[in-house]
């Protein structure tokens, strides 16, 4: 049984921007939400989240997160960020509410918030080995092609059988030359006994480049008092991306779209040019269906079986694309649903809309969705057909079966009524001759 204890009470100054670090979205989820949902993998027996700086703000965002299967975050709280060994300590004290016996949380995984490639796999991992080496500190590791920014790991001499024991953790603005040469890196994770913990925090100082208690010299002091220190490696090195820049960030998300779209295509998916196609997390996308090259898919989208996407087409939250809907060049989408087999191919705006079946929207239609004060709903019903240049001006309702004129625009209110067909500016119900087979002439 282990806890886990999340640090993201960091300011993230190298970000420089306003907004906290953890709140910064990547593929469209705030950093901290990819730690979270390492806790909904791994089930511990207790999350508890530092957090600190900007913490009103991170609390809104995630105030009806739970994890695992509704389990309430303890959200701890660093007044002053004074290093990740107080964080930590902040954290660790928070998993043992009073009265309880310390090993009740078991032992403690802490984990920096700024890590979202880490896999939840790699964790387990890192849980297994601490158990069957019996060990006090267990700390992950990775060797990088470019380690900068990161803590560098110094090591004993080692041999052909065993590598060297870790012997010190030097950030890189504590590093001279040599040490900055190190391409093992310390990736931000490490699993402990809280007793150990607690021993060795007391002794570290603030002797360092940043003035801070360092998370990295209680694992120092307890390798050098003869405390089972070991050391697990990350295979993939862009699986321990960190992000304290806008250039990390950019990068973490490049490795994190790279993902998720080998995810789409292991599942089916179509996508005709990863390089040119942005999917956010949590997309769902059916097998069979077909993404175009120069897509933006954002977060909450839901895409069917043999629908087609692009080329050049923006889907934002709340997209509902059911069996073969097409959705096509210079079209944005937003919060609407488009019913089996409907099509909108071309240069068109729909939002807050709810479209029937099979119903063809023509080129350059805009749902007029907003008044200056309110989004309001539009529906088209089955089968109905949009003229290309129709403006549909919410709230409003077009009927089964009926049609808007090239150009129209339909008022507010203006119900279409089944069967009718609307044109001109405002849109006035069309008196075209019928045929005794009931088609329209025209
Ligand atoms: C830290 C490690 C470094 C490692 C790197 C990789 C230390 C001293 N260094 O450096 O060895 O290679 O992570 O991930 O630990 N935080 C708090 N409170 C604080 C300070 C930080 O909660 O007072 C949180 C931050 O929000 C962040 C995490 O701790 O999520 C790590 O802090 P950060 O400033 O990113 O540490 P690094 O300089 O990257
Ligand atoms: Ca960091």
């Amino acid at each position: 049984m282990f806890s886990l204890v999340v640090l993201a009470a960091g300011k993230g100054s190298r970000m420089k921007s306003p907004l906290p670090k953890m709140l910064h979205l990547l593929m469209g989820e705030p950093l901290l939400e990819y730690a979270i949902e390492k806790a909904d993998v791994l089930g511990p027996r207790r999350l508890s989240v530092v957090i600190g700086h900007g913490r009103e703000q991170i609390l809104e965002r995630f105030s009806d997160r739970q994890f695992g299967a509704e389990r309430d975050i303890c959200w701890a709280v660093q007044e002053e960020q004074l290093g990740t060994a107080h964080a930590a300590n902040v954290g660790i004290e928070s998993l043992f509410p009073d009265g309880e016996e310390n090993g009740d949380a078991g032992d403690v995984l802490i984990l920096n918030g700024d890590l979202p490639l880490l896999r939840p796999e790699t964790l387990q991992q890192m849980l297994n080995c601490h158990d069957e080496s019996n060990a006090d500190i267990t700390v992950l590791t990775c060797v990088k092609s470019d380690p900068a920014g990161f803590g560098r790991i110094i090591r004993t001499d080692g041999n052909e059988d065993q590598e060297g024991l870790l012997q010190d953790i030097i950030e890189e603005g504590d590093a001279d030359e040599a040490a900055r040469e190190i391409q093992e890196i310390n990736v931000g994770t490490y699993l402990l006994k809280p007793s150990v913990f607690f021993r060795h925090y007391k002794a570290i100082g603030t002797d360092n480049q940043q003035g801070e208690r360092y998370l990295t010299d209680v694992v120092v002091q307890a390798a050098r008092a003869g405390d089972k220190v070991v050391t697990i490696g990350v295979k993939d090195e862009n699986d321990t991306s960190q992000v304290n820049n806008q250039r990390e960030l950019a990068t973490a998300q490049a490795h994190m779209r790279n993902r998720l779209i080998e995810e789409y295509l292991d599942a089916g998916v179509q996508i005709d040019d990863p390089s040119s196609t942005y999917i956010e997390k949590g997309v769902e996308i059916s097998a069979g269906a077909k993404i175009h090259p120069f897509c933006v898919i954002r977060r909450g989208s839901k895409i069917g079986p043999g629908c087609e996407v692009g080329p050049f087409s923006h889907l934002r939250p709340g997209v509902v694309l059911e069996e073969n809907a097409k959705v096509g060049n210079f079209v944005e989408i937003k919060n609407s649903r488009m019913g089996a087999g409907s099509k909108t191919n071309h240069l068109s705006y729909i939002g807050d809309g709810d479209v029937g079946e099979r119903v063809n929207i023509g080129a350059g239609t805009i749902f007029a969705n907003y008044d200056g004060e309110n989004k309001n709903k539009i529906q088209v019903k089955d089968d109905a057909f949009i003229g290309s240049g129709s403006v549909l001006v919410a709230p409003v309702t077009v009927g089964k079966k009926a049609r808007t004129g090239a150009g129209a625009v339909v008022l507010r209110g203006r119900d279409v009524p089944d069967g009718e067909t609307v044109v001109g500016v405002p849109a006035r119900q069309h008196n075209a001759k019928k045929d005794n087979t009931g088609k329209s002439q025209d």
